[in-house]
């Protein structure tokens, strides 16, 4: 999708007073991320309250960043929609909750992210870039990641289970098109592992949450010494 593909749905989510990025499956979708959360908390491996967080992908603020905002972690975020950065800016504002939210495009070759991070969240952001987008993507990564930080990647996997999905489904490229142009990376989680692998990260944790249309993965990794 291009910019302005996610440009005009948030334009049109907020306009419709929509809670977030997913919509009428706010609530799941919360619900699924609390769960996740929890879990990678309750194993001991998340960084401690306080450490600086920063969530690719933000949108509106109302997933990772809120949770992490409200588990005391300090918050940056950046999308590459203005609506999305001016909306999360907004609504932490009206909760009382500090939040640094910018507008940047995580696949350009150099991102604008000045800052080291204790934490970087993928919210769901990899999943839109394909091909050499991934690379810089993980290249900004690693330029923005303090060195025992932890990344956790939060991706589409597995193969399309709709026969819909499935007909729109590139299988060599491992990418979903809409309209015939490229849309989701969907890779085998296997496959996914070891694109990580290959860009440098352990992983030290996966959770795999099924769906009845395609499954998503959450790993935590950090840098290779
Ligand atoms: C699936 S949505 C998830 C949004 C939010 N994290 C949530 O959970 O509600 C993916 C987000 O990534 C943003 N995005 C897509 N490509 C991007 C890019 N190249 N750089 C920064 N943000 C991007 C979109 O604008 C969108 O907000």
């Amino acid at each position: 999708m291009t910019i302005n593909q996610y440009e005009q749905i948030y334009q049109t989510l907020k306009h419709q007073g929509a809670p977030a990025w997913t919509d009428k499956g706010y609530a799941r979708a919360w619900e699924n991320l609390c769960i996740t959360l929890a879990r990678i908390q309750d194993s001991g491996i998340l960084p401690a309250p306080g450490a600086i967080s920063l969530e690719l992908g933000c949108g509106n603020g109302a997933m990772a960043s809120l949770w992490l905002s409200r588990h005391g972690y300090q918050v940056y975020g950046v999308d590459i929609s203005p609506t999305a950065i001016g909306w999360a800016t907004e609504s932490f504002r009206a909760q009382g909750l500090e939040g640094h939210f910018n507008v940047a495009d995580i696949s350009a070759p150099v991102a604008l992210l000045s800052q080291h991070f204790d934490l970087i969240y993928d919210g769901s952001c990899l999943h839109c870039l394909t091909g050499e987008q991934r690379t810089h993507c993980f290249e900004n990564i690693r330029h923005a990641l303090k060195p025992e930080g932890m990344l956790i990647i939060s991706s589409m996997c597995g193969e399309p289970k709709r026969d819909e999905d499935r007909l729109n489904y590139d299988a060599e490229r491992f990418q979903l098109n809409k309209d015939g142009q490229p849309w989701r990376t969907l890779l085998p989680l296997d496959l996914l592992q070891e694109e990580i692998t290959a860009q440098g990260f352990v992983i030290a944790q996966t959770q795999v949450h099924e769906n009845p249309w395609w499954d998503h993965a959450t790993l935590c990794c950090y840098l290779r010494t």
